[in-house]
């Protein structure tokens, strides 16, 4: 599949979806192919606005500590597992209606199966790295990123490394210092994780 094919058939299933409600939908961002692939959760709104993943709140966080492990944002992919924005709409008492994000089910996710799997063919990394929860349970059998974040381990079926992180938000729901360092620590072995790949490549 070309990258052309990939954007068109993300399209087309989003724009087809119409089990549960969303709010828009993004590709991926980054060159082509790339040596590390980042992989999100779901778009939100400032990315749907902006038409590229990890722009909003989250996207910044991000972008801090890739940029001090002395990568920047143009020399790697980022994507995500479900690439339409997953909404609930709730009725408020004053009858308006409010619209917030919502992670993306299963049978969303399994919607992009086949189209994540040609954008990682595509891009050709030497590391994925995933952000969350949602893309370590799709690409991995872990269930949980406190059992394996900051591991690199070996996808057989797709023949890649794989490096589970936290997603960049868990900072804002763990606002602790052991968190952090946690956190920190995780970009440090992914720096040293990059570097031991590049060199025996
Ligand atoms: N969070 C994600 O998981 N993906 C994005 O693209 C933005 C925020």
């Amino acid at each position: 599949m070309t990258y052309d094919e990939i954007k068109e058939k993300i399209k087309i299933i989003a724009e087809n979806y119409k089990d549960e409600p969303t709010g828009g939908f993004i590709t991926g961002d980054g060159p082509i192919p790339a040596k590390i692939l980042f992989v999100g959760e779901a778009p939100g709104k400032t990315e749907v606005e902006e038409g590229k993943p990890f722009v909003g709140m989250a996207g910044k966080t991000f972008e801090g500590y890739l940029n001090s492990i002395d990568f920047s944002r143009e020399d790697v992919r980022i994507t995500n597992t479900c690439f339409f924005r997953p909404i609930k709409l709730k009725e408020t008492k004053n009858g308006k209606h409010s619209i917030s994000n919502r992670p993306p089910k299963t049978k969303e996710i399994e919607l992009f199966r086949e189209v994540l799997n040609e954008e990682i063919a595509l891009v050709n990394p030497m590391i994925i790295v995933t952000l969350g929860n949602v893309p370590l349970k799709r690409l991995t059998s872990f269930d949980s990123i406190g059992e394996c974040h900051g591991n690199l381990v070996f996808n057989e079926e797709l023949n890649k490394y794989i490096f589970p992180m936290y997603h960049p938000s868990a900072l804002t729901y763990n606002r602790n210092e052991a968190f952090l360092k946690t956190y920190e620590e995780d970009w440090q072995k992914l720096k040293e994780a990059l570097n031991g790949l590049i060199h025996n490549a």
